[in-house]
């Protein structure tokens, strides 16, 4: 399909215009002086040796989650604070987010709703296994917001995903799912997999520990393919397709028209359900990509950003599915279901969603910012074309990728071909040390509200300083 189209004509060089004894010195230089301006985080830094393996006990290397050493930085940045679209490190230095903390904090840090209904749970507790007072209101503006008709809550978007994937096998009856390459869908096991070179599907090479073989259930395809989608689905023995409508693990890969369209009528021709992750691609804009653009999913699954930052993940079902589920609890033995943890739908998170759903997730908020979105899109393309180079810009809602590419990959093959690591290295690092926080994996940029009136010019200023350095 579309990657025969294109493909041949991705497998350039990539980034012919950059030259690699300037980005290798600019990188350098860059690494020098994201130190000079942190002494007191190289002493922490050092202290917990975060540098090296001979780290003393405590934190292992120095940060709670393993991951947090993946920043393209000399160490990662140790945070005072962060409030709205400004972070501030030890050292006093200002940042201007735009990384969110990966979307948790897509509507800005610490924003003052969420502020107000941790004050509120000071009074009515914070986890009882029981539901509050809110819970008419959060399911209501849930349908509202989602179009889904029920709902239940998770601690994550991974718990909600694997919930999604164990009530699609129980509904169905059926064993195997269906993802794409180039997928995230969190710490899921059945998902942590990818197409090799011969479209084979195998564990991805970055998986640690895989707990079986998830070529054994689990099966996956180009996005964007329709066909490939089709030979797999007519076995009639997939529960479901777990998708994110445009994947944002891998770059951002916006769907064909009509892709999603076709997708929802095999899933009917096929009896699959359809489990739509709209983690990331909740940028798109109120309601996500479902509400944007009139998506039917049996599933929908969101985590991150819902609840402001607090830990919450939603999962809404239709009818269908919401069958399936009476008939199991009328039948259900006593004990352990494996859908549901204990701190899942808290009374915590359910004051922090009410307070999202209230001030947060509004058309508003979403306007201001798909409005610099669109702004630092145009500010990006007039950069590409004042230095002439071959990159180009996707953005889904609040939510862009700058692409080291002409052609617009369709499926994460294409989009693996464009990738340039020491190039991605250098803009996050020089950004870093020009006021900007950008996602560690590729070129990802959101969009919070109300970023600072000079944020977007200043962005273009250092990418241009950036380039100017390497081209
Ligand atoms: C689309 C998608 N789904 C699920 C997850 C997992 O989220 P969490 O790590 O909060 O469980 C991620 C994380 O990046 C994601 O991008």
């Amino acid at each position: 399909m579309s990657e025969q189209n294109n493909s041949s004509a991705l497998k350039i060089a990539p980034n012919p215009r950059i030259n690699r004894d300037k980005l290798t010195y600019f990188i350098c230089y860059e690494r020098a002086a994201f130190i000079d301006a942190r002494p007191e985080g190289l002493a922490m830094a050092a202290k917990s040796s975060c540098l090296n393996h001979n780290c003393p006990p405590g934190f292992w290397r120095g940060v709670p989650q393993h991951w947090m050493m993946d920043w393209p930085s000399p160490f990662p940045i140790r945070l005072k604070s962060a409030k709205g679209t400004i972070v501030t490190d030890l050292d006093g230095n200002e940042l201007v987010d735009l990384c969110l903390g990966d979307t948790g904090a897509m509507f800005g840090h610490s924003p003052d709703a969420i502020m107000r209904a941790l004050n509120g749970v000071s009074e009515t507790g914070l986890t009882a296994m029981l539901p509050s007072e809110h819970c008419e209101f959060v399911g209501r503006k849930l349908v509202e917001v989602f179009g889904l008709a029920y709902w239940q809550m998770a601690l994550s978007a991974s718990d909600a995903n694997r919930f999604a994937l164990r009530v699609s096998r129980l509904i169905s009856k059926r064993q195997k799912i269906l993802v794409f390459d180039g997928c995230y869908h969190g710490a899921v096991d059945e998902t942590v997999v990818a197409l090799d070179d011969n479209g084979e599907i195998i564990a991805k090479p970055s998986n640690w520990g895989a707990a079986f073989n998830p070529a054994l259930n689990t099966v996956c395809v180009p996005f964007n393919d329709l066909e490939a989608l089709e030979a797999k689905l007519k076995s009639r023995d997939i529960a479901c397709i777990l998708m994110e409508p445009a994947l944002t693990n891998c770059g951002i890969i916006l769907p064909e028209a009509g892709y999603l369209q076709a997708v929802e009528a095999l899933c009917e021709k096929y009896d699959t359900l359809l489990v739509v992750d709209e983690t990331h691609t909740l940028s798109t804009g109120l309601g996500g990509y479902t509400r944007s653009f009139g998506l039917e999913p049996d599933i929908f699954v969101a985590g991150k950003a819902v609840a402001g930052g607090i830990p919450c993940a939603i999962w809404g079902f239709n009818e269908k599915v919401k069958t399936g589920l009476e008939n199991a609890r009328a039948n259900m033995a006593q004990g352990h279901s494996g859908v549901g943890t204990t701190l899942g739908g808290s009374l915590l998170a359910m004051a922090a969603i009410k307070a999202s759903l209230e001030s947060l997730m509004t058309r508003e908020v979403y306007d201001d910012m798909i409005a610099s979105a669109s702004e630092l899109e145009a500010e990006l393309a007039a950069i590409i074309a004042e230095f002439d180079l071959d990159w180009s810009i996707i953005r889904l809602g609040a939510r862009l990728e700058i692409v080291f590419s002409k052609l617009i990959p369709t499926n994460a093959k294409q989009m693996r071909e464009t990738f340039d690591m020491e190039l991605e290295h250098a803009i996050h690092l020089g950004l870093i040390n020009r006021g900007f926080l950008v996602t560690p994996f590729h070129n990802m940029l959101l969009a919070g509200p109300n970023l600072p009136p000079d944020a977007i010019k200043k962005y273009g200023q250092a990418m241009r300083q950036i380039l100017e350095n390497v081209v």
